[in-house]
């Protein structure tokens, strides 16, 4: 369940900053600059106050003044005498402001709800996201995990700010591949109820194998298969129904994956390529029909004037493609489900594959939702997962990784992680039960790889390399959960229940106090940045300076041993806005935050 956005609070600074000093160049520059930005970013170096606007610069080129002057005009109309101390300009023109402490601590106060700060989105579509889209008969491998977990992490972020999200698993269940293992088990009568996954894997490969070849065995089993798919697209109860047990068993793997990798999955979120069957002769149709396709030596294309290669949507023997396919599937989630945003989070190699079906479906108008609003189409073409050798990841007899054996690695080195850690009598561990242990052990080996894989800029290759991301030091998972746990302890000693605390005022005289504020307040811009960015590293790089900055704050500001009970208890405040942002923010990962580690 995602958190309920509360009423839109007045939590965020920059925003705040950003409207005044909006009106402040209407009113010295006139309307026609109303739309102008006036670049209110985070101070780097807390001597030159908060944030700075470093409009003039550019505002002075387009109107012709000088910029110092422009910034003292702007700063004599900027009225920000109750937020901010007097405002100072800097160098050529750049306007310091150094926030008021009490507006930064009723600031907190406005996000200091479920809501943390996080605004409802202003649109109202809903967003579809196509992520996992594995194979049947096929193991999952490790880039169906990164598709997996990024698009699971995008979709809470959406989610977050309120808005409607379809998690689409466009499985890869129709076509020929699977007929031919379909047809590969049937002549071996294999006992279908009593297949396994790797029975399936081997009969995929066996029938991969045998089509290769060039003789008459090879053409005969191949026209076989053909057969067979025919036999399926007819829907032959019998047929139809061992198709469905490939996919029963195939699935029951990929259930098993999303429950250990804690992500918002199932099989409500099946839309895979047979569910569009019966609408690609209609797509071809349409495009047939308005011009936009053209006929080419009995086959169907679609032209582009940039590309040499037309998009191929209909055979020359009447078959239809991957392609016509994905097309039914960008008018479903448009035109039937609403979605203005189309996310598909699939590896880099199928880059052209969705610029010429998108740029198809624009042509067509497939990008217009019932109220003609422009949906988005966009490709996250994340990178491949690397070895420790920078060469794709196998095993070490040469196959390919599979997720369930990586994942089970993790999970291992979790456990080992943590029980070891609960061994020292000091740590807040000690003394739980092996399954407590447990549970926080998968917690942390997932959390590990999970964090890891949206740390990092998700277009580039990463090297999977599992010492690194179970450290508890550095931009880690456990590092991460371990700073949530650590601020979680403090409650346990205070022995008091956060929700205790709202009524007391927040007080921030020291920097490290304000520097922390200031942060949190970050928390709703940073959320709405990575569902515009479609970049969960950004998220991740916060979370890493709230621990920062929290630790900072630990270090110099006494916490349960403060001078007087009001600071203690502002204090104790501000940690548990700390502890919530982290869960909460983990949680936008798909990562767990145990209490205790
Ligand atoms: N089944 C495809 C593969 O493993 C991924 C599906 C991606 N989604 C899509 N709408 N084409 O390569």
């Amino acid at each position: 369940m995602s958190t309920p956005v509360e009423s839109p609070v007045n939590a965020d600074p920059v925003a705040m900053l950003e409207a005044v000093f909006r009106r402040a160049i209407v009113a010295v520059l006139g309307e026609s600059f109303a739309d102008a930005d006036p670049m209110i970013r985070p101070s780097q170096n807390p001597q030159f106050g908060d944030f700075q606007a470093n409009m003039a610069m550019a505002l002075a080129k387009l109107s012709g003044r000088k910029p110092r002057e422009l910034a003292e005009q702007l700063v004599a109309a900027a009225d920000v005498s109750a937020v901010a101390e007097p405002l100072e300009i800097a160098g050529p023109g750049f306007i310091n402001l150094r926030l008021k402490s009490d507006a930064i601590a009723s600031m907190l106060d406005a996000m200091d709800n479920a809501s943390l700060g996080v605004v409802e989105d202003e649109d109202t579509h809903a967003i579809a996201i196509d992520l996992c889209g594995v194979n049947v008969a096929k193991q999952m491998h490790v880039g169906h995990l990164r598709s997996t977990i990024i698009g699971d992490a995008l979709a809470r972020v959406f989610e977050r700010r309120g808005r409607t999200v379809y998690r689409e698993n466009h499985l890869g269940d129709w076509g020929l591949p699977i007929a031919m293992v379909l047809h590969q088990l049937r002549e071996s009568r294999t006992d279908l109820d009593a297949l396994t996954l790797d029975d399936l894997n081997a009969a995929y490969r066996a029938a991969q194998q045998r089509a290769k070849g060039e003789d008459a065995e090879a053409k005969a089993s191949l026209e076989a298969a053909k057969t067979t798919l025919i036999e399926l697209q007819r829907g032959e109860p019998d047929v139809h129904r061992d198709w469905q047990k490939l996919i029963d068993v195939t699935m029951a793997a990929v259930y098993e994956s999303f429950d250990l990798l804690n992500v918002k999955l199932g099989s409500e979120h099946n839309r895979g390529e047979s569910f569009y069957r019966d609408m690609l002769p209609d797509v071809v149709d349409v495009f047939s029909r308005s011009g936009v396709a053209e006929e080419d030596d009995g086959a169907l294309v679609v032209r582009f004037e940039d590309r040499e290669r037309p998009l191929l949507i209909r055979k020359s023997d009447g078959g239809y493609l991957y392609a016509t396919t994905d097309l039914a599937a960008i008018r479903h989630r448009v035109q039937v489900l609403g979605a203005d945003r189309v996310i598909y989070v699939v590896d880099a190699r199928q880059r052209d594959h969705f610029r010429d079906v998108f740029d198809a479906a624009r042509k067509i108008g497939w990008d217009r939702t019932p109220d003609n609003t422009a949906a988005e189409l966009v490709h996250i073409p994340f990178g491949a997962v690397l070895g420790t050798d920078k060469r794709p990841l196998k095993t070490r007899s040469g196959e390919n990784v599979t997720l369930k054996s990586l994942l089970d690695e993790a999970i291992e080195r979790g456990c080992r992680e943590v029980s070891s850690r609960a061994a020292d009598p000091a740590a807040p561990t000690h003394g739980m039960t092996e399954a407590e242990l447990a549970a926080i052990g998968k917690a942390v080996g997932i959390g590990a790889v999970k964090y890891a894989d949206l740390s990092s800029d998700l277009v580039r290759d990463y090297v999977f390399h599992m010492d690194r991301m179970i450290a508890f030091e550095g931009n880690t998972g456990p590092y991460m959960q371990y700073a949530h746990a650590r601020v979680c302890s403090i409650f346990a000693r205070a022995n008091l229940q956060p929700a205790a605390l709202r009524e007391h005022p927040l007080v921030l005289n020291e920097q490290p106090e304000r520097q922390l504020a200031l942060l949190l307040l970050r928390y709703g811009a940073v959320v709405a940045d990575v569902g515009q960015s479609l970049e969960p590293h950004r998220l991740c790089s916060y979370l890493y300076d709230l621990a920062d900055a929290y630790s900072s704050f630990y270090q110099q500001c006494p916490v349960l041993k403060a001078e007087d009970e009001a600071i203690r208890c502002s204090r104790l405040r501000l940690c548990d806005m700390v502890r919530r942002v982290l869960a909460d923010g983990l949680d936008l990962l798909g990562i767990a935050a145990p209490e205790r580690m």
